[in-house]
Formats: C-alpha cells, sequence, structure tokens
C-alpha cells in the first residue's frame, strides 16, 4: 500500500482486527516499509545537542518495535540498552536492527507491556528512556500509568526524551479530517469488536503530556526547531525525573 515491499491494504485491515500484539506480529516483518515507523528526519535530530555518544551508561526504548530508536540509542549509551515491546515478532526485527548499530553498548529486548509496571520496571532503571511513535496506543485513561512506567524507568535524574505535537492541525487542514475520521472509525470498531485494537492520533498532546509528566515529578523542557519540513510542527520534548 505505501511501498511495494510493504503490507498490502487487506493484510494491513487484518492487522487492525486482531489485538494490538498479534497485530505487531503479522506486521513485523514489513514494518520498515510503513509510515507507521518513525521517520528517520526524525529520529537523526532527536537527540541533536541533547545527547552525544556514550554520554549515558544506559537507556530503554518503550514500545521500540523493529528497533528504528534502538539504533540511535546503541551509539549514546556506554554499557546497554533495552528495547521493550509487547510484540514479539517486532522484537525480533529490533533485535537484528540494534545489534548492528554502532556501538558496543550490550542490546536486550523484553516482551512486555509497558503499563504493567508503574512501580517497578522489570527492564531496570536508565538514565535516558525514550518513547517513539508509540502515543496512540496508550488510551488516553491509561496516560497516567504511562507516566508512572516511565518514571520506574528512570533513575533520578534520568531523561525522557520524546516527540510530540503542541496541537492537532485545525479544521482548515486535511490531517483535521483524516485523523478525526481514523479515531471515530477506530472507535466504532472497538465498540464492535474484540480484541480491542487502541490506535488513536492526536494523544499525549504537549499540554497534556507536560501537565502529566509534572505530576509525577517530571521537569519539562521543550526544543522547538528541531525537525525541518515537513516535520517542523513536531517539539522535542525532554522530561527529567526530579524525585
Ligand atoms: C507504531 S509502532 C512504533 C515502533 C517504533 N517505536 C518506531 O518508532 O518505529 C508501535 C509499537 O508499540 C508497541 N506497543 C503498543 N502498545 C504497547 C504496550 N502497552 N507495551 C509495549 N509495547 C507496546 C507495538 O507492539 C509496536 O511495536
Amino acid at each position: 500500500m505505501f511501498h511495494k515491499n510493504g503490507p498490502t491494504f487487506f493484510e494491513l485491515a487484518r492487522q487492525a482486527m486482531v489485538s494490538v500484539e498479534r497485530g505487531y506480529d503479522l506486521l513485523a516483518e514489513k514494518f520498515d516499509y510503513t509510515p507507521f515507523r518513525t521517520p528517520d528526519a526524525i529520529l537523526d535530530r532527536v537527540f541533536d545537542g541533547e545527547c552525544s555518544p556514550g554520554s549515558v551508561r544506559s537507556a530503554v526504548d518503550l514500545c521500540c518495535g523493529t528497533g528504528a530508536g534502538l539504533l540511535r540509542l546503541r551509539p549514546l549509551a556506554r554499557e546497554s540498552i533495552v528495547g521493550v515491546d509487547l510484540s514479539k515478532g517486532m522484537l525480533e526485527r529490533a533485535r537484528v536492527a540494534a545489534e548492528r548499530a554502532p556501538g558496543g553498548a550490550m542490546v536486550s529486548l523484553v516482551q512486555g507491556d509497558v503499563l504493567a509496571h508503574e512501580s517497578a520496571a522489570p527492564w531496570g532503571e536508565h538514565e535516558l528512556a525514550t518513547c517513539f511513535g508509540a502515543f496512540g496506543h496508550i488510551l488516553e485513561s491509561d496516560e497516567p500509568r504511562f507516566v508512572r512506567a516511565v518514571r520506574a524507568s528512570l533513575v533520578v535524574g534520568g531523561r525522557f526524551v520524546f516527540v510530540t505535537a503542541e496541537k492537532g492541525p485545525s479544521p482548515a487542514e486535511l490531517g483535521f479530517w483524516t485523523t478525526h475520521g481514523f479515531n471515530a472509525a477506530m472507535r466504532v470498531r472497538n465498540a464492535l469488536w474484540s480484541p480491542p485494537f487502541v490506535m488513536y492520533y492526536l494523544t499525549f498532546l504537549l499540554p497534556r503530556a507536560t501537565a502529566l509528566l509534572e505530576a509525577e515529578g517530571f521537569s519539562v523542557r521543550v526544543s522547538r526547531g528541531v525537525f525541518a519540513p515537513p516535520f517542523d510542527r513536531y517539539l522535542r520534548v525532554v522530561a527529567t525525573r526530579r524525585r
């Protein structure tokens, strides 16, 4: 549908009719040829001026998928990096990608639900945590739990680096109608069909993300102008665990 090596419309439709975990297992082999993988243009700049090679002892990428973020984390970490994801299929791809990445940090992959570990994470506490392209899989009602899971994944002083937008598109933009239309269709699908497939656009936008993070003892720093067009509406956010 998006690329000759990517999934067809029917494969994507089938993926959306099962659980998130099973859906990504089905998609894993072709995921890197979809626009759902965080674009390199974002990942290539997200650590600019924030993290230099070897500057952290260890790092974790939550909802790591096929390892787009792990590729960038490995050179930054001196000792180890961990990828966490629900889907075994995605993790298998992530292992191959991360182990080929530059740097000597040890690579571990953990199959698990990030929302299941609010106070102590089995993947340990790290100096750096990231989560890219996955906020849409976290229901708004689960976002406080997600933020506690991020906190549990960091040492005091550790940073959570992520990308979001200040607000969604305006009704004058096509994106407004496609994202709201998609969300409406997903609500109908989830009302009629089980298991649910949680995927909604326009979640964890800056105002709400900041409020939730500050409530959990993070200080939040926002950088604008990090990403070039067409990604210039996105912001880099660094949330530091203070307690
Ligand atoms: C759109 S992909 C993004 C992958 C990758 N971070 C990237 O930027 O390309 C979303 C990933 O989040 C994972 N995921 C969704 N909900 C999760 C949860 N509660 N716990 C762990 N992983 C989750 C999915 O299995 C999938 O691999």
